[in-house]
C-alpha cells in the first residue's frame, strides 16, 4: 500500500487526478471505476481542466460507477447518474454509452443486480477503481455488516449514512433508504485502487481501516488485502496515523 500525504483537499484532488490521468494516458481504452460524494469532486474538476487543455483523451475510456440510490430517476438531481453527468461526463469527451451506473429505476433487485454484474464482467475488468470512504468505513455503499458481500447487491443504508447524505436532499425523509452497490469482491478485483480521503472527521476511521483488524464491520479494512492500493489523503485525514 502506498500512502501519499497531501496538504489539503485541493492537493489531494490534484494528486489523485494525476494518477487517473496517468492511467488513461498509458491505457487509453482503460476501464475506470468511479465514485460519487464530495471526495472525488475536486479530482473530477482537475481532470476536466486538463482535458480542456488537451492533455487527456477520454474517448476510448469505459467507466463503471460504484453505486446508485434505489428508486431515483437518472434525471433526479440527487441520483448518482445525474452527479456523474453534471460533475464529470458532460465536460469531457467520454462516450456516454460507455459510462455505467446501476439502474436506480429498476425496482426488481434481482434484475438490477444481475444486469450490473454482467455489465462489469463485460467491461473485461476495472483497471483503476477510485474510492471515497464513508464515515462508518463504507466503500461504495457496502455498509458495515456481518459479512463481505461479493457482487452487486441492494443495501439498506445505515442510519448514519442517511444522516450524512441528508445534506444533499430537502429533508431526511427524501433520502432513499436503499441503494444498489458494487460488491466487495468486484471492488477488490480492480487492478489498482485509489482511495481518497480528506478531513479530520475521517481521521479515525481511516486509521482503523488501514491499521486495524480486517472485518466486515469496517468494509474498507478489506483494502489491506489488495496488492495495489494507493491512498491519497490530506494531512487532516492522516492526523491519527
Ligand atoms: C456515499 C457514497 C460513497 C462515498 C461516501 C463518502 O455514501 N456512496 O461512495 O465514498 O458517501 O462520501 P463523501 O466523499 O461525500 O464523504
Amino acid at each position: 500500500m502506498i500512502i501519499y500525504k497531501a496538504q489539503d483537499y485541493k492537493d489531494m484532488s490534484r494528486k489523485a487526478a494525476n494518477i487517473l490521468s496517468a492511467q488513461v494516458i498509458m491505457k487509453p481504452n482503460c476501464v475506470l471505476g468511479l465514485a460519487t460524494g464530495s471526495s472525488p469532486l475536486g479530482t473530477y474538476k482537475q481532470l476536466i481542466e486538463w482535458y480542456e487543455k488537451g492533455d487527456i483523451d477520454f474517448s476510448n475510456v469505459t467507466s463503471v460507477n460504484l453505486d446508485e440510490y434505489k428508486g431515483l430517476d437518472p434525471n433526479n438531481k440527487q441520483s448518482y447518474r445525474y452527479f456523474m453527468n453534471t460533475n464529470f461526463f458532460d465536460h469531457i469527451n467520454i462516450d456516454k454509452k460507455k459510462t455505467f451506473v446501476p439502474d436506480g429505476l429498476e425496482m426488481d433487485t434481482e434484475k438490477a443486480t444481475s444486469k450490473y454484474n454482467e455489465i462489469i464482467r463485460n467491461t473485461g475488468g476495472v483497471d483503476l477503481q477510485l474510492l471515497g470512504l464513508g464515515h462508518n468505513g463504507h466503500i461504495g455503499f457496502n455498509e458495515p455488516g456481518e459479512q463481505f458481500e461479493k457482487e452487486t447487491h441492494c443495501v439498506d443504508l445505515a442510519q448514519t449514512t442517511i444522516e450524512a447524505n441528508r445534506r444533499f436532499f430537502d429533508s431526511e425523509d427524501d433520502v432513499p433508504k436503499q441503494a444498489y452497490t458494487m460488491g466487495i469482491k468486484s471492488i477488490m478485483q480492480a487492478k489498482k485502487i485509489v482511495l481518497i480521503v480528506s478531513g479530520q472527521d475521517k481521521a479515525e476511521i481511516l486509521d482503523k481501516a488501514l491499521n486495524g483488524p480486517i472485518t466486515p464491520e469496517l468494509p474498507a479494512s478489506i483494502l489491506q488485502l489488495h496488492n495495489d492500493v494507493i491512498v491519497v489523503a490530506d494531512k487532516a485525514a492522516l492526523s491519527k496515523w
